[in-house]
């Protein structure tokens, strides 16, 4: 049987990986800034998250929603005590597109509307509500396409504020990233989030901040909305909250009431994924993972800033995206196949930064180091070619 061909991949088969480090077949190293797509954020293979899925796996590794899973209230305690989001509801689920989806459909079950406003450049994932909130047509598929979500302009108040001056009352949800991922690394400014805040709570609509990619304490804070001082009424999460283990789910404000039935899930909250979940937790507390994600994120930045050629740096903590044009535009390949640094990207042109919260100083300073050398290359190998 082939495999369904639908991902442009690398020719690297990956055997093992510690810290922020990876190893090929051939034994050779590569270094980690990538995280599988911003999933491991506390380095891979860390000893006490392979011990406490190891011995959970060896006591009970499933069993279904209909018996209670003590488990599960533990990584509620733990979740709500790290994200400072005490008062809020835990639901568990198995990936970002699934909590997203959960989200929209309990914001439209609490309103009783089907209005959702999403923005451009939005990736929400891409089961039928979460790919209908993506801009990105492709994404799309003809049953998908909905005129329930309406796109508008990314930090743009005056078109959030006459939308709703307009249609208000039909608005279910506003759904926006932190930060955008897939979009390009765009921070959502703060005065337009707490804009956010505020039409939703003035139309009893519901705020839905997708922390997928740019939440768990990856930023410096435990959500990137939290920067902007806002409180969402539902937050999303997935990538890093497993470190590779498949588990996600959404953070509900408790005036958003549960009913039997209402949402629900075979694998979400099995036993195996919360103890991933929580060893996830506890290593983010016990190494003080969120502070690291700052200093670390401003080093990079900061040093990142005075490298020629590197455009547009921004981002937050070790959230970081940069421009590559011209003779750089085969920066992000370079820096795999010649250096060996696994990056991001996103179209057309940008190189993300999404290593595990865990990096340390010696491991960016190489990054850093393999980068100049990189552009260095590419920048002075026509002269080599045609020496004057
Ligand atoms: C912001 C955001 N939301 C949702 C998703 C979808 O997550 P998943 O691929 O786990 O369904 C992603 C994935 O990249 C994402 O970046």
């Amino acid at each position: 049987m082939k495999l369904f061909d639908v991902y442009p991949i690398n020719d690297i088969v990956v055997t093992r990986a510690k810290g922020s480090y990876l190893w090929d077949e051939a034994g050779q190293q590569y270094l980690d800034m990538y995280g599988g797509h911003a999933v491991i954020s506390i380095g891979h293979t860390h000893p006490h998250f392979v011990s406490r899925i190891t011995s959970q796996l060896n006591q009970l590794a499933f069993y279904s929603n209909s018996v209670r899973i003590p488990l599960q209230q533990e990584l509620a305690d733990k979740l709500g005590k790290v994200s400072g989001k005490e008062d809020y509801q835990l639901f568990l689920c198995n990936s970002g597109a699934e909590a997203n989806e959960n989200a929209l459909k309990l914001a439209s079950f609490h309103t009783g509307r089907k209005k959702i406003i999403a923005f451009s450049k939005s990736f929400h994932g891409r089961t039928s509500l979460a790919v209908a909130a993506t801009d990105n047509p492709a994404l799309i598929a003809p049953v998908n396409q909905t005129d329930h979500v309406v796109f508008l302009p990314f930090n743009d108040e005056a078109a959030l504020s006459d939308y709703f001056t307009a249609h208000g009352k039909e608005v279910a949800a506003v759904i926006i990233e932190g930060i955008q991922g897939v979009g390009g690394i765009n921070i959502a400014q703060d005065a337009f989030q707490q804009k956010i805040r505020s039409l939703c709570t003035e139309y009893q609509s519901v705020f839905i901040a997708d922390s997928v990619q740019c939440g768990y304490g990856r930023t410096g804070l435990f959500f990137s909305h939290d920067h902007a001082g806002v409180q969402a009424d539902i937050y999303s999460m997935a990538k890093g909250m497993g470190n590779g283990f498949p588990v996600a789910g959404i953070l509900i404000a408790p005036f958003l009431k549960a009913k039997h039935g209402m949402l629900g899930t075979t694998f979400g909250g099995n036993h195996l994924a919360c103890a991933a979940a929580l060893a996830v937790l506890e290593i983010i507390e016990e190494e003080k993972l969120m502070k690291n994600a700052k200093t670390m994120g401003e080093f990079l930045m900061s040093r990142l800033k005075k490298i020629e050629g590197l455009q547009n740096i921004r981002g937050k903590g070790l959230m970081i995206g940069f421009d590559v044009e011209g003779e750089l535009r085969d920066l992000r390949k370079n820096l795999l196949n010649h250096q060996h640094v696994f990056t991001g990207e996103a179209k057309p042109n940008t190189i993300r930064l999404l290593p595990s919260m865990a990096l340390r100083k010696k491991e960016a300073e190489e990054f850093l180091e393999s980068i100049e050398e990189e552009i260095n290359n590419m920048v002075s190998s026509p002269k080599m070619v045609h020496p004057a």
